[in-house]
């Protein structure tokens, strides 16, 4: 070991010298957030500082952020960002300040040019036509931000392809100033690689000769930011074992498993965690009614408070099933309406079956299906179209059974919450579902998992979940089994810190 790596503790042990992190993301709950993403970076830095490191969060000012609400401090420095080369083209950024409820320090890049408007990456289901040079910029300004922090950065840990040039700029420009700064970029979902037409690469700033070509930026012709984090960072990890693995083969790579495959010996797996102080029955601000593993009768009150919510005639013993997500193809709607359809159709009295609820935006195909259901079955189908975090919180403690039957799921993260409600997951056997939901009939089952991608399979989960549901003898132990797992970010943020020191 270096020894100028140890620095004395307090008590006159050793320890290792922390880290300097720079953690980069284009959403950081509570702040900005359309899905998974925005809850890892509104965890992970914090549980890493929690580990003795140094983390500083990087993220964009959005029209929604405001900095007198949010009581975020202008900082008196401003930060050049070129657009070409080292110098070229600098547009000058304003940064604002703020803690995270940690007191993990975040910074906020305002370009109003590119993120002063309505909608994150796009407005309504159009994305915008700027996004290569919204991130492109955004990669560049975490550069500068790094080359210009006071204390050197030992770890920039880049998140998706919104970040995914970042690691290039510092190579191509700075391998002096920041030579011994590591690059790590986590891809939380291969299906967004930030693809555009090849005529867009001068918004990157780069030259043509070294990057416009296959086994630079592009794949298949076209501009591809994701391909750049993967080909030039440091280490390269994803966001559970199994996805890790799915992701090199050529059925689970979405058109890059042969550029993953190149990185192999860089490529890992490390599963998300939960941010318990915000997704727990017992501290949640937002249910109804709190508890815990010893107070499930509160489970019963949130659960009638969410039928009457979506409308539903408040049935205590009727299986409650819920669903809350992104309505686009990944989530596996093209199986589970058909599915619960099927099922509804089936039931012929009023005490039998189930009821379901779902939030969600998305594809207008999707919320179609959902109103039609809802409107054929309105004793028995509650649906809220759009973005809730409050509602989220409330079904999560309201179900009996959470569905996640995605066609694939790099970590997931609803079904990881739901255990801590006492929700039993219902999910697909793919990706981080798999590395986190158990069926069986040992004492460490958790829920219910179809193995194959197809309908009746589907249905033959649902029945199981339903069914035993109504035995309340087997179904206790299970909530009280997946009450009692431990998915906190304290383990993920230890293999993170084995990287960055590997
Ligand atoms: P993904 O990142 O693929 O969207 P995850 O399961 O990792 O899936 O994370 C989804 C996150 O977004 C969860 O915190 C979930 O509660 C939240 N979420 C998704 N859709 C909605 C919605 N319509 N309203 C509120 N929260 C939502
Ligand atoms: C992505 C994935 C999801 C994952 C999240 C956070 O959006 O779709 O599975 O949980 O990122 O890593």
């Amino acid at each position: 070991m270096d020894l100028t790596k140890l620095i004395k503790t307090q008590r006159g042990g050793t320890l290792e010298a922390p880290l300097n992190i720079l953690f980069a993301s284009s959403e950081v709950a509570p702040f900005s957030k359309t899905g998974g993403l925005g809850d890892v970076a509104g965890a992970l830095p914090s549980a890493l500082a929690q580990r003795g490191h140094n983390v500083q969060v990087i993220t964009p000012l959005y029209r929604h952020i405001d900095p007198a609400e949010l009581s975020l401090s202008l900082r008196l420095r401003t930060l050049d960002v070129p657009r070409k080369a080292r110098s070229q083209s600098k547009v000058e950024v304003r940064l604002w300040e703020g803690r995270m409820a940690s007191g993990v320090r975040i910074f906020f890049v305002d370009a109003p040019q590119f993120f002063d408007r309505d909608g994150v990456y796009g407005y309504d289901s159009d994305q915008f036509e700027d996004n290569a040079a919204r991130f492109a910029f955004f990669s560049r300004a975490v550069v500068e931000f790094a080359r210009h922090s006071s204390v050197p950065v030992d770890v920039v840990h880049c998140n998706d392809w919104h970040t995914g040039l970042a690691p290039i700029y510092a190579k191509h420009y700075y391998g002096d100033d920041l030579g011994d700064t590591r690059f790590v970029f986590t891809i939380h979902n291969l299906a967004y690689q930030g693809v555009f037409d090849a005529k867009t690469f001068a918004a990157t700033g780069l030259p043509k000769g070294d990057y416009f070509k296959e086994d630079g930026l592009l794949h298949d012709g076209s501009l591809n930011f994701l391909k750049g984090g993967i080909l030039y960072s440091d280490a390269v990890t994803t966001v559970s074992q199994t996805y890790a693995d799915e992701i090199q083969t050529e059925a689970g790579g979405c058109g890059l498993h042969d550029v993953l495959a190149s990185r192999a010996g860089a490529v890992s797996g490390i599963l998300n965690g939960a941010d318990y102080g915000v997704w727990s029955p017992d501290v949640d601000d937002s249910i109804d009614v709190r508890y815990d593993v010893d107070t499930l009768n509160g489970k019963r009150q949130n659960k009638a408070a969410l039928q009457h919510g979506f409308g539903l005639p408040v049935r205590p013993t009727m299986p409650l099933l819920g669903f809350v997500g992104r309505l686009t193809e990944q989530k596996g709607l093209d199986l589970l309406i058909p599915a619960l359809r099927t099922k509804l159709d089936a039931i012929t009295n009023e005490r039998e079956g189930f009821q379901v609820v779902f939030l969600g935006e998305g594809e207008q195909r999707y919320v179609d299906a959902l109103e039609k259901l809802q409107a054929d079955y309105p004793k028995r189908v509650g649906v809220r179209v759009g973005y809730e975090e409050g509602l989220a919180h409330k079904l999560q403690a309201g179900s009996d059974i959470l569905l996640v039957p995605s066609i694939f799921e790099p970590c997931g993260l609803t079904q990881i919450y739901a255990l801590r409600y006492g929700t039993l997951p219902l999910v697909h056997a793919t990706g981080g579902l798999a590395d986190t939901v158990i069926e069986g009939s040992g004492g460490d089952a958790t829920g219910f998992v179809f193995q194959d991608y197809e309908q009746e399979q589907l249905e033959d989960a649902l029945a199981r979940a339903t069914s035993t549901y109504r035995k309340y003898r087997q179904w206790r132990p299970l909530m009280v089994n997946a009450m009692r797992q431990d998915f906190s970010w304290g383990e993920s943020a230890r293999a993170y810190e084995e990287l960055y020191k590997a």
